[in-house]
């Protein structure tokens, strides 16, 4: 399988990024709980560098706990300061300002000894496309906060969200593009669906999919879809579409709708809470 993304739009992105970074003394970035390494593009070291930084698991939800906790150790030791979310249901998210803080403690000291008092932080929120980060800004800055900026007569600029007397945010997150120069990489983020599906054969995702559980979570795929555990991930795919009646006029298997079905159970956390890469295997 190929993938291949467009340079285009990431140079524009990168350019945005650069513009905007120079404005902000704290990056967010949010990694999917998942896959929190495939899900990251290493060009933000550099674009953050001298930049506090505070690494965000987010869709801890669907992600295993047990590797959530890992990761959180993993990315600690590397000096970020981190924390798991769920931005959709928003658990998670009462302990995002203590951290905060944590990640700008420095700043803040640095601050006060030039006799800077009460400056605001000002943060971005950074992340590949879908990883969440509009559900976690709109989850964090909620209804109540009102925009700065946006007086009359000033139309133009940056919007930033206070979220109290100590953090600005701004209003627009930035894009990373994801990396995927290894298969693997790509091969992940498909799963996830960070990959666009059209650009994509559905059967043979589904299968290298199949081929994942087989060796990750063995049993799972045949005790949730009630089949057989067979080796070959073409004839699992079969089975699910007869098990789910994926039928097309009637009697011949649809195992392209097989396909997207199963992805789809998968990403919406139906086969249950899983994480597909390992902080040992980094
Ligand atoms: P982006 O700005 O980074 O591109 O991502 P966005 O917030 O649009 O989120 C992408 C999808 O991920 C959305 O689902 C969103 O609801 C979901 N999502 C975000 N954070 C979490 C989380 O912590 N847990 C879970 N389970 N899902 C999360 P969608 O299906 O595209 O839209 P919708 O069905 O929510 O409308």
């Amino acid at each position: 399988m190929h993938f291949q993304w467009y340079p285009g739009h990431m140079t524009k992105a990168k350019r945005m990024m650069q513009e905007n970074i120079k404005l902000i003394d704290l990056v967010i970035e949010l990694v999917d709980a998942r896959v929190p390494i495939s899900s990251r593009n290493p060009d933000i070291d550099d674009l953050g560098r001298n930049k506090a930084r505070m690494i965000l698991l987010n869709k801890a939800d669907l992600a295993e706990e047990r590797w959530n906790d890992a990761w959180v150790d993993y990315f600690k030791e590397k000096g970020f300061s981190v924390v798991k979310v769920d931005s959709r249901k928003g658990s998670g998210m009462k302990n995002i300002h203590s951290v905060i803080q944590e990640a700008c403690r420095e700043k803040i000291e640095r601050d006060r000894r030039r006799g800077i008092l009460n400056r605001p932080v000002r943060a971005m929120v950074v992340g590949i496309p879908n990883v969440g980060k509009s559900t976690f800004i709109n989850s964090l800055a909620g209804k109540a906060c009102a925009k700065t900026g946006n007086k009359p007569g000033v139309t133009k600029g940056k919007q930033w969200i206070r979220l109290n007397r100590n953090v600005e945010l701004l209003d627009t997150p930035g894009i990373l593009w994801p990396k995927f120069e290894d298969q693997q990489v790509g091969l992940r983020l498909a799963f996830i669906g960070s990959i666009k599906d059209e650009i994509l054969n559905g059967e043979e995702l589904a299968a290298e999919f199949i081929l994942f559980m087989g060796k990750n979570y063995p049993g799972v795929l045949a005790e949730k879809y009630a089949i057989e555990e067979m080796e070959d991930p073409y004839a699992v795919l079969a089975e699910i579409a007869e098990s789910r009646h994926c039928l097309i006029r009637g009697n011949e298997l649809d195992t392209n709708k097989a396909a997207s079905l199963l992805l789809d159970d998968f990403r919406n956390g139906r086969i249950g809470r899983m994480t597909l890469e390992y902080p040992v295997q980094m």
